[in-house]
């Protein structure tokens, strides 16, 4: 697709959201056309918050489908969008509630933190929800006395676990990209650069995260390079991220530690399904009343949380 009818589209859209009354939120993974056009781009809990705050009537949600569900969860008076809506996150995929209530049986003391990434139903399952952003936070925020269960990254789990003296378990999911992150290719992209600060996602490897400068959310990535003195980064998250860390960061470079880290589910979205979208009002996510509402304490105790 051309520029021009790229702008075209993105015209269009913006002029239907004025109509609509409607907001449009995109994760920092999905298709820069996408980003351009968006009222706010950012990390699953900036956008949990912003979903939280909006009077706009309609959200077009650009992202995967838990990230709209939580909108949803928040904010039950709006129609929220999914423009594709086989946009999915399979690492969300790893646990059902009906696990989750078997695994509770077996740990009756245990406080559950879930993971944004997970289905409305397996939050309403959780005490409380984290993110990548603020996961240390939310563990230190449970009485030490009792054990958490983490679900379903085993990654961030352990992460969480290194950086607080709670006592965690963790569910065995994983993010199928960032999993496969290793600890080679990591010092192949090092040793091509070696002057260059290492930003690993927490949802990598412990070993990969153990390499890093510093674990950061998507959006901790970007406030980081824009603060730091350093010139040359490498990234080691989904690829799309490179496009708002070049645009916030115009003079300094960024190397993906492996270009082919890439979220199919996250770049379903163009700018055709997000018109569509809006035109017709669908495909719309909606959380079942009962179930929303518990899911909806587990991710209000987690927005209570101060980050620092
Ligand atoms: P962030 O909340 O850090 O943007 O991460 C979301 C995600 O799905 C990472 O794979
Ligand atoms: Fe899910 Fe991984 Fe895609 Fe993030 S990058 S949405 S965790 S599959």
């Amino acid at each position: 697709m051309g520029d021009n009818s790229i702008r075209a589209l993105q015209d269009k859209i913006r002029s239907l959201l004025d109509k609509r009354n409607g907001i449009l939120l995109a994760h920092n993974y999905q298709r820069p056309e996408v980003q351009d056009v968006a009222d706010l781009c950012g990390d699953s809990l900036e956008l949990s918050i912003k979903a939280s705050e909006t009077d706009a009537e309609v959200i077009v949600f650009c992202g995967v489908h838990f990230m709209a569900e939580t909108a949803s969860i928040l904010c039950p008076d709006k129609k929220v969008l999914l423009p594709v809506s086989s946009a999915g996150c399979p690492m969300a995929d790893m646990i059902t509630a009906k696990q989750l209530r078997e695994k509770k049986q077996e740990m009756p003391d245990a406080v559950v933190i879930s993971y944004v990434n997970t289905t409305a139903e397996v939050k309403a399952e959780s005490d409380l929800c984290c993110t990548s952003a603020n996961a240390i936070q939310v563990a230190n925020s449970v009485n030490p006395a009792l054990p958490i269960l983490m679900t379903p990254d085993k990654n961030l789990a352990g992460y969480t676990k290194k950086h607080t003296d709670r006592k965690i378990s963790y569910w065995d999911g994983y993010c199928v990209y960032h999993n496969n992150l290793t600890v080679e290719q990591v010092k192949r992209v090092k040793k091509a650069h070696p002057e260059a600060v290492f930003l690993a996602h927490p949802e990598c490897r412990p070993e990969v995260l153990e390499l890093a400068d510093e674990a950061k959310s998507t959006s901790g990535m970007i406030a980081y390079a824009a603060n730091s003195g350093q010139r040359d980064f490498i990234i080691g998250t989904e690829t799309g991220i490179l496009y708002p860390l070049s645009k916030a960061n115009p003079d300094k470079q960024f190397f993906p530690a492996d270009p082919n880290m890439i979220c199919t589910d996250m770049k379903k979205t163009g700018l055709m399904d997000v018109l569509r979208a809006l035109e017709i009002l669908e495909p719309e996510v909606k959380v079942p009343e009962e179930i929303r509402v518990r899911a909806k304490t587990a991710v209000d105790r987690m927005l209570a949380i101060p980050l620092k």
